[in-house]
């Protein structure tokens, strides 16, 4: 089965980027991982990251065409784009929604809502760059029944 990890703004910076939230593993090391987890688990895993909204939203709207399946971390879209939240509505295959952080326990951050979550078939927050393999773990385990 394949899988797209799809990771949305400034998640290209990971490992250089406040690491005291994100941590020191970088883009690279953790699409490696992702990989090597998918292998594990009988996935074929393609890790993307976009600056761009729009690429964004065209890779959703192949997956709707192909059905297949999404780990999602929009990143700072998560919190405010219509049109990903338009986007993830019409995934027919599973979508699960992962942050590194966990943006409700983070003050800071200054809003707390999600436009991916109504259509997520499960959140993964606050885990790190585990909550990919988790992730993935889910739809491994959802498609295995
Ligand atoms: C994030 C959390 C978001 O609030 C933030 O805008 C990000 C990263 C995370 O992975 O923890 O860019 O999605």
């Amino acid at each position: 089965m394949k899988v797209l990890v799809l990771n949305g703004p400034n998640l290209g910076r990971l490992g250089r980027r406040q690491p005291e939230i994100y941590g020191y593993t970088t883009h690279d090391e953790l699409a490696d991982r992702c990989v090597g987890w998918g292998l594990d688990l009988g996935l074929e895993v393609e890790v993307r990251q976009t600056n761009h909204e729009g690429e964004l939203l065209d890779w959703l709207n192949d997956a709707a065409d192909t059905e297949t399946p999404v780990v999602l971390n929009a990143a700072a879209w998560t919190h405010y784009s219509y049109a990903i939240f338009d986007a993830c509505g019409q995934l027919t295959a599973p979508l699960v929604e992962v942050h590194i952080s966990d943006p409700e326990s983070r003050p800071e951050v200054f809003r707390h809502t999600s436009v991916v979550t109504p259509h997520a078939a499960a959140v993964i927050a606050g885990y790190g760059v585990d909550g990919y393999r988790m992730a993935l773990e889910h739809l491994a385990s959802s498609r295995n029944g």
